[in-house]
This record gives structure tokens, sequence and C-alpha cells, in this order.
């Protein structure tokens, strides 16, 4: 069977992403795209790299355009598509890339988001791992299959998220005192003008930003850690802008739990992710880059224990617009549809 598939947002980073690996998808085929304010315009002007969907134009963004569809992936800004999402009648399978549906707390909603909170979808990241109450550890995967309403992750949440719940489900590290900075492309900010982003503000710089607790990703973070089996995490999150157009470089540490050797923390992220396609924990001293993710639907980790200041620290690499958010996207879409996992996703990436 072959999916019907409509892109809302196909002009920005986000949609762009989805297109250009849904063009390469088996089992989906790109009927419709939308823009907002390039709606009337053919596709190719907006998306130059995208040569095979030359034949398509750009749509306004409305539930009636996106109904009757099997499948539709939205990369939209955050509010605009809960909003939009609550009017479609006949849609198979929904898969938001914005924030709308993440959050399961209408008062974290209320206090990084502000507007309307819509109600929680299935979070899209498959390897996730959770922890329930009696100690069994499942993973994000199970939940999706069968959804017909995914919410895919924000990249830097996920990108944490996966570097500390192995940890965090196997009972090694702690989760009171996390620490994570991370180098982030300007991709991550979307295709809008914003000054900041222009070439002379970002080239030969590195910038901060969302200093001091303030980044919409943290309670994302949070949810997802507290589902590993964290009780009350409590995480410094510094996010730095620095000039390659994608990728994520998370560096994150948590205190070890007393009494735990060093061969057992590095032994819960080995385990961890032995069996996973798209996350890969690097040989002892190894450490990722950017590079050999972009475009590829991978996160790479590297594990380190600093055992004179009794913390673990992980290094994790992934491209924030394939892993971070379309290939999370396409992947949770395929588990929903019952599809192999991997379909039109790879584990290579593009480098140098
Ligand atoms: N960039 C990333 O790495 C990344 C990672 C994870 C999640 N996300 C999420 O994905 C979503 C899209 O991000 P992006 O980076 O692709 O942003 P973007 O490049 O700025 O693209 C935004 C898209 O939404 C459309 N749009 C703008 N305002 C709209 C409105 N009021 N109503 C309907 N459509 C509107 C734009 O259309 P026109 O261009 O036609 O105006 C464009 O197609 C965001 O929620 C973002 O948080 C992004």
């Amino acid at each position: 069977m072959t999916y019907s598939v409509a892109v809302a947002g196909a002009s920005g980073y986000a949609g762009g992403e989805l297109l250009r690996l849904l063009a390469e998808h088996p089992d989906f085929e790109v009927r419709t795209v939308t823009g907002h304010s390039s709606a009337g315009d053919a596709l190719i002007n907006h998306q130059p790299h995208l040569r095979s969907l030359s034949h398509l134009t750009l749509q306004p963004t409305e539930a009636a355009v996106l109904d009757g569809h099997d499948v539709v992936f939205f990369a939209l800004p955050h509010g605009a598509s809960g909003e939009l999402t609550a009017q479609l009648t006949n849609v198979g399978l929904a898969v938001d890339a914005g924030a709308d549906h993440r959050l399961r707390s209408s008062d974290d909603w209320a206090k990084f988001y502000g507007g309307e909170h819509h109600e929680p979808w299935q979070y899209g990241v498959p390897e996730l791992m959770l922890r329930g109450d009696d100690g069994k550890v499942t993973r994000q995967r199970e939940a999706l299959r069968g959804a017909t309403r995914i919410a895919a992750p924000g990249c830097n949440a996920s990108t944490v998220a996966l570097s500390l719940a192995p940890g965090i489900a196997a009972g090694v590290i702690e989760a009171d005192d996390i620490v994570t900075v991370l180098a982030v492309g300007p991709s991550g900010a979307g295709k809008a003008a914003k000054t900041h982003l222009l070439g002379a503000e970002l080239m030969g710089t590195a910038n901060p930003y969302a200093v001091g607790g303030t980044h919409r990703h943290i309670p994302e973070i949070q949810q997802s850690l507290r589902g590993a089996g964290a009780g009350d995490p409590r995480i410094s999150f510094t996010p730095v802008l620095v000039p390659m157009s994608r990728g994520i470089l998370a560096t994150s540490t948590a205190t070890v739990a007393p009494g735990v050797a060093a061969e057992q923390v590095r032994e819960a992220w080995v385990n961890a992710y032995a069996d996973e396609t798209f996350v890969h924990v690097l040989p002892e001293g190894q450490f990722p880059r950017t590079a050999d993710t972009l475009g590829a639907n991978t996160c790479l980790m590297g594990v380190a224990i600093d055992e004179s200041a009794g913390r673990v620290v992980v290094v994790a690499a992934l491209d924030n617009l394939a892993k971070g958010t379309a290939g999370a996207a396409i992947q949770s879409a395929n588990i929903a549809l019952g599809l192999p996992e991997q379909t039109g996703l790879s584990v290579n990436g593009v480098a140098p």
C-alpha cells in the first residue's frame, strides 16, 4: 500500500527535511505541500534542492487542504499546529514536528510557551527508555505502535533525553544535578529572517542564548527523564549557537549514584542502545562529531566517567533536522503504521 502524504509548513527547514526523506520513502507519496506566506508559489522556489518534487505547488495551510490524506506531517511554528490539528476530520495519522502536542503539563506549557495548551500526543522518540513503577524498562516505540497522533520531539530535548535516560533507567546516575551545554546550528531556529541569525552575527563566533533556565526544551527533557524513572529531574541547560548550519553536540553530565562503579555506568549506556539501529554508543574513549551525523537518522554518543568529579559525561551528536525532527517523525510514523522502523531512513551521514 502507498500512503498519501501531505506536509504542512513545506517551505520551512523542518518541512524541507521531511520532504527530502519522504521523497525517498518507498511507502509514502507526497501529494500535497502547504505554506503560509509562500502559498501559491512553486515548492522548488523555496526548496531548490528537492528536484524530484518540482511538480508541487504550495497550497494554503488549511484543514480542508490537509484532510483526506493518509498521513499529514506538520512543521509549523508552535501555536499554529494545535489549532489546525483540532480541525482535522479525516486524517489517519498526524505527526506534529512542532511543540503543541509534546507537553503533558499545562503548567509547563503556560510557563514556557503560553497560549492554549493542546492535548499531548504520543512522543516520537522510539528509543527513549521508560521505567514503570515495577522497575520494568520498556521503550517509547511500544507506545507508538498503532498510534494515530504523534508529537515529534524538540531536537535539543531528544538529544539530551537520549543522552541521560540509560543512566536514569538503570539507576546508576542521579537526576538532581544535571548540567548540559549544547553547541547548536542555526537551522534549529527556522528559516524566518531574524537579525541574530544573519551570517554576519554568526560567522566566526559562538553565541549563547536562553541562558539561565529559560529554554523551551527544558520541561520536555524533564518529562522524558521522569518517564525514564527520575523523580524530580533538575537540569541546567545552556545552548550555544555555533557557525554550522545543521547539528547539535550536547555535552551532558550528571552525578554517579553512590556505590556505583565506573564499569556499571558505561555498561548502562552500551546495553541500552546495543540493539538500536539509530543510536550508537561509540567505543570507550571515542566521542562524536556532528559532521558524521549530517543527513543521517543517527545519534552518536560517547560516554566517559570523570571519577574525580564523580560524574558521567555523555557527548551526543545528531542532525537537528534529521534524527532531531524529520527522521524521528518518519521513524515514528513507520512504527505507527506497522512498517519496518528503518524504512526510508539512513544511518549514514554526509561528511566532511
Ligand atoms: N528547525 C529545526 O531543527 C526543528 C527541530 C525540531 C522541531 N522543529 C519544529 O518544527 C516547526 C517548524 O520549524 P522550522 O524550523 O521548519 O521553521 P521555519 O523554517 O520557520 O518554517 C515554518 C513553516 O511554517 C509556515 N508558517 C509560518 N507562520 C505560519 C502560521 N502562522 N500558520 C501556518 N504556517 C505558518 C512557514 O510558511 P511560509 O514560509 O510560507 O511563511 C513555513 O513553511 C517548529 O515548530 C519547530 O519548533 C524544528
